[in-house]
C-alpha cells in the first residue's frame, strides 16, 4: 500500500502522482501494490489508510511513516501557519497511522492471531542535532524520536517493534536546498541515491529484526550509524536542595567532565 497525498514541497496541492508512480514501479518489477491518497495527518484519513491496506491485502505487517514537508525559516521570521503545517504533517502524520495500526494489531492479538509487526519512523539529522533555519522541522523530527521510544515501549507487549531512521538522500525535498552536496557523480557510487536508504528499511521491516526496537539509525550512501541518544552524563547529588549561589562552583566542573555537544547543522 503506497500512500501519498500528492502534496507540493510546502504541503499544498494534492494528486495521486507520487503514490501512483511508485505503484507502477513496483508492478513493473513484478510486485503487487495499491495507491492510497489519504492525508496521514488527518486522524480519520490515517484510519482509512490502515483499513484500506487490510482490505486490499488481508493483513498489515509493516508501517513505514515517511510523509514530510518543509517550510524553512529562521526563528525570527517564523510564520504561525507554517509552523503548524510542519508539525502537523510530521508529528500527527506519524502518530495517527501509528495509533490506528497499533489498534489493529492489538485487536488481532486479542482475536488470537499471532502478531509480529514492524513500524519504521522517519526522523532526520535535524531532529538528532538541530539544523539552523529549520526550527519547525527539527522540532518535529525530534518529536518523532520521542514518539518512537514511547511506541517501542508500549507496543512490545503486542510483538510490534518500532524504530526510526534519519536518512540523507537526493529527493525533491533536498535537491534544491542541498543541490551541490546531493549532486549525482559522473560515475561510480552515487552516495546520495535514495535507494541507498531502502535496504535498512527492508531489514527493519523483516522477520530478522524482531529483537530490535526503540533504536534510531542514521543512513546515507553505504553508511549506517546507530544513533546514541540522550543518556545521563556526569552528575552531582548533594542530598539536599542547591542554592543558586552554590551552583557556580559546581556546574562548570560538571560541564568540563561532559562530552562537548555535537555541532548543530548549519551553525
Ligand atoms: N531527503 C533527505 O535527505 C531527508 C533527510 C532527512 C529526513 N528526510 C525525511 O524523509 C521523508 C521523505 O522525504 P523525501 O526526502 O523523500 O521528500 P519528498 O518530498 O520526495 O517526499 C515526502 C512525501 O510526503 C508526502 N506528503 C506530505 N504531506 C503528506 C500527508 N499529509 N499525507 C501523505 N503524504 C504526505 C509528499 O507528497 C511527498 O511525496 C520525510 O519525512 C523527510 O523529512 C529526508
Amino acid at each position: 500500500m503506497v500512500n501519498d497525498v500528492g502534496a507540493a514541497l510546502d504541503g499544498s496541492g494534492g494528486s495521486e502522482g507520487p503514490a501512483g508512480d511508485v505503484v507502477e514501479e513496483i508492478r513493473a518489477a513484478g510486485g503487487e501494490a495499491v495507491a492510497d491518497g489519504e492525508d496521514v495527518a488527518d486522524w480519520g484519513g490515517a484510519g482509512r489508510l490502515v483499513a484500506h491496506a487490510v482490505e486490499e491485502f488481508g493483513r498489515l505487517d509493516v508501517l513505514v511513516n515517511n510523509a514530510g514537508i518543509l517550510r524553512d525559516r529562521m526563528l525570527v521570521s517564523l510564520d504561525e501557519a507554517e509552523w503548524d503545517a510542519v508539525l502537523r504533517v510530521h508529528l500527527k502524520g506519524h502518530a495517527a497511522p501509528l495509533h490506528h495500526a497499533a489498534a489493529y494489531w492489538r485487536s488481532q492479538g486479542k482475536a488470537g492471531h499471532r502478531v509480529d509487526a514492524r513500524v519504521i519512523n522517519t526522523s532526520s539529522g535535524a531532529g538528532l542535532l538541530g539544523s539552523v533555519g529549520q526550527g519547525s522541522y527539527s522540532t518535529a523530527k525530534a518529536g518523532i524520536l520521542g514518539l518512537t521510544l514511547v511506541a517501542a515501549a508500549e507496543l512490545a507487549r503486542y510483538r510490534v517493534t518500532v524504530n526510526a531512521i534519519a536518512p540523507a538522500a537526493r529527493t525533491r525535498m533536498t535537491e534544491r536546498a542541498f543541490a551541490e552536496a546531493m549532486a549525482a557523480p559522473d560515475g561510480g557510487f552515487d552516495a546520495m541515491a535514495p535507494e541507498n536508504v531502502s535496504p535498512l528499511v527492508v531489514w527493519l521491516g523483516s522477520a530478522e529484526s524482531a529483537e530490535v526496537t526503540g533504536r534510531v539509525f542514521e543512513v546515507d550512501g553505504g553508511r549506517i550509524v546507530v544513533a546514541d541518544g540522550w543518556r545521563p552524563g556526569p552528575s552531582v547529588d548533594q542530598g539536599r536542595r542547591w542554592s543558586p549561589g552554590e551552583l557556580g562552583a559546581v556546574l562548570p566542573e560538571l560541564l568540563a567532565k561532559a562530552a562537548p555537544p555535537e555541532p548543530v547543522y548549519g551553525s
